[in-house]
């Protein structure tokens, strides 16, 4: 019996490798793609400086590990998408927003902190939201690539050193990373799971037609990050809709990440319905959502401290303040002092700032993403142009 069964396991174990190395020939993969540039779409988990440029610069200690100096993101160091460019051998992204010392010519950066897929109805002094939603960003990159060749084509000189190849725009990778602040903000605006749930049909619809509007102008290759267990952001605990509710087994918000995970579903059926409509463009949908729920439940196993301890903020069970963030000042005894100070050893924390994880913990979610093991199709990352639709 042990041994019929253990003959049945290795034919259904051999016919599995046989199915898979099929599907992998049919989808092309093998052969690195050379992406000569990265275009990228998002909030602040891949904000390489955008908000810093227009509304204040992010604060020391942000930038402490890796930079030395703030550079305009919310980490200690690098993030996912520093990480994704080293990789593929391109330069740090800079920020479209940003106007000193860029360089375009292997890519641009169009996302920025607290910005959503949906227009936000309020002020970012009022919200802390980027209004700087996708539309936006869209609109952005329509007039970075118009205007970008212009200026390559009409004044050469070092503009031909600064700005991209007309071919890039239709070799470059284009990455997604958004959807979190419209959760958080339904949430933070007191609306229910249900009507937080109601909108993410429209999001898929928004998400769609920008995806479409890079097509038009030439994208094909499309790298899209789904959204994280934001129910386990100490700045998310704070304020969950489930607060006499018990927490699940990491700590975490069950109705946040309930959510996060409709999204994360609907997302993934947005992605494939986009594959089904555009055999010629390759869609690689990528579950950061379980490379970051695997980091939190197993951080100790992993080499980390308490996953909800952040490491740059001030006070509480989470060491998490909404009205002192990190880099934050506070009166004491009448003069302004930094009280929103930095842990000693970032690297072995998960949450930098309540908001944002660590550039360890970036590196943790990129080890887990970037050989394809989270994504769907299960294409490398250096083999993302290959995840077409059959
Ligand atoms: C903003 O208002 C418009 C029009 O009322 C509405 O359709 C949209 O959902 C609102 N957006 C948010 C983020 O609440
Ligand atoms: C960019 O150029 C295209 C083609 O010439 C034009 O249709 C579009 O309106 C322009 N967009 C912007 C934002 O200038
Ligand atoms: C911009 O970066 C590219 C590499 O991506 C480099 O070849 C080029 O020289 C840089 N431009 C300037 C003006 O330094
Ligand atoms: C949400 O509810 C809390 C608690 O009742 C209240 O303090 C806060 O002002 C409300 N926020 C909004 C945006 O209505
Ligand atoms: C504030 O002043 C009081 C009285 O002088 C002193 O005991 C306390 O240590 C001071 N606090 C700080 C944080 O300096």
């Amino acid at each position: 019996m042990a041994t019929a069964t253990r003959a049945a396991a290795a034919r259904a174990a051999l016919l599995l490798s046989l199915v898979l190395a099929l599907a992998l020939r049919a989808s092309g993969a093998g052969a690195d793609c050379h992406f000569p540039a990265i275009f990228n779409f998002g909030d602040s988990n891949s904000d390489t400086g955008g908000l810093s440029a227009a509304f204040g610069a992010a604060p020391p200690p942000n930038g402490r590990t890796f930079f030395g100096v703030p550079s305009g993101r919310y980490c200690d160091g690098r993030l996912v998408i520093d990480f994704i460019a080293e990789s593929l051998g391109i330069p740090y992204l800079s920020a479209y927003l940003n106007s000193i010392g860029t360089n375009f010519s292997q890519g641009a950066n169009f996302a920025t902190a607290g910005s959503s897929i949906r227009r936000q109805n309020t002020s970012l002094f009022l919200s802390g939201f980027s209004p700087i939603s996708l539309d936006v960003q869209s609109w952005e990159f329509e007039q970075f690539i118009n205007r970008s060749q212009y200026v390559y084509n009409n004044k050469g000189g070092v503009y031909r050193l600064l700005l991209p190849k007309a071919e890039y725009f239709s070799q470059a990778l284009y990455t997604f990373d958004i959807g979190q602040n419209d959760i958080t903000s339904s949430y933070f605006a007191n609306k229910t799971t249900e009507e937080t749930e109601g909108i993410i049909a429209d999001l898929m619809e928004r998400l769609t037609s920008v995806i479409q509007s890079v097509i038009s102008r030439g994208g094909r290759y499309f790298w899209i990050h789904n959204t994280g267990p934001l129910g386990c952001l100490p700045y998310a605990l704070v304020h969950r809709p489930d607060l006499d509710a018990p927490m699940d087994a990491a700590g975490c918000s069950i109705a946040y990440n309930k959510v996060a995970q409709l999204f994360n579903l609907r997302l993934k059926e947005t992605v494939a319905s986009l594959r089904k409509m555009h055999p010629d463009a390759a869609f690689t949908y990528v579950d950061v959502y379980t490379a970051k729920y695997r980091l939190i439940s197993q951080a100790k196993k992993l080499g980390f401290d308490d996953p909800l301890l952040t490491c740059c903020g001030h006070g509480g069970r989470y060491n998490f303040d909404v009205n002192i963030g990190c880099g934050g000042k506070a009166q004491v005894n009448g003069t302004w002092v930094v009280v929103g100070n930095s842990c000693n050893d970032p690297s072995k924390r998960v949450s930098w700032d309540g908001v944002h994880f660590t550039e360890a913990a970036n590196k943790f979610v990129f080890d887990q993403i970037v050989a394809g093991a989270l994504s769907d199709p299960p294409v490398a990352l250096r083999q993302a142009c290959h995840s077409r639709g059959h």
